[in-house]
């Protein structure tokens, strides 16, 4: 198995890995308008057997509060790992390695909108402990990884995607 930044021929089987991962074609045409967009901020994949089986991204946030802008983050969305290979700890190793890209990029924070049961093992809590809230009306599937702590702003804010999830 080996974890590496995407490359343009990956497009087509990113594509269709997160269709089948999702049903849907939602998450893929996302990743294709962020990519035409540069801003992918992170784009992985995990190659088996010279076959793309899963990819993870990650795009800029802001925490916004009133009309200022508190802090830059990175938000995680979307993970994908083909269903015939879900349960391995492939989607774990793409979420590892891009918590420390993130790190080595020096992000303050990465923010997740999924179920708490999967992304607290990686150290995400719910955003609320910081006053942070995000568009979507997440509640507590709406996590935060604080990377740096000092780039939070006290008395938070909320936390906005970049315009291409809007679609979505
Ligand atoms: C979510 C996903 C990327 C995880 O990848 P994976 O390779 O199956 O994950 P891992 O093998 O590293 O981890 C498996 C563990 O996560 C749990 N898990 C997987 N998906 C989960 C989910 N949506 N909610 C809660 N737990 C989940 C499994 O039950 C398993 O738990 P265990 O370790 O206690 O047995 C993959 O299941 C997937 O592609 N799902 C469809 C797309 C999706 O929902 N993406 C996430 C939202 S952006």
């Amino acid at each position: 198995m080996q974890i590496r930044l995407e490359t343009t021929k990956d497009e087509a089987e990113i594509f269709m890995l997160n269709q089948a991962a999702f049903s849907s074609t939602s998450e893929s045409l996302l990743i294709n308008r962020l990519r035409q967009k540069h801003k992918l901020s992170i784009s992985l994949v995990v190659e088996v057997g010279g076959r793309v089986v899963g990819h993870i991204a990650f795009s800029p946030v802001t925490i916004i509060r009133g009309k200022q802008t508190l802090a830059h983050g990175i938000g995680l969305a979307p993970v994908a790992v083909l269903p015939d290979l879900q349960k391995q700890g492939i989607g774990s190793a793409l979420i590892y390695e891009g918590i420390r890209i993130c790190t080595e990029k020096k992000a303050g924070f990465i923010v997740v909108l999924g179920d708490p049961n999967y992304y607290n093992r990686f150290g995400f809590m719910p955003a609320s402990k910081y006053r942070l809230s995000d568009t979507f009306g997440g509640g507590d599937a709406f996590q935060i990884l604080t990377l740096d702590p000092a780039t939070l702003p006290d008395l938070g804010g909320t936390v906005h995607y970049v315009s291409e999830f809007d679609d979505l």
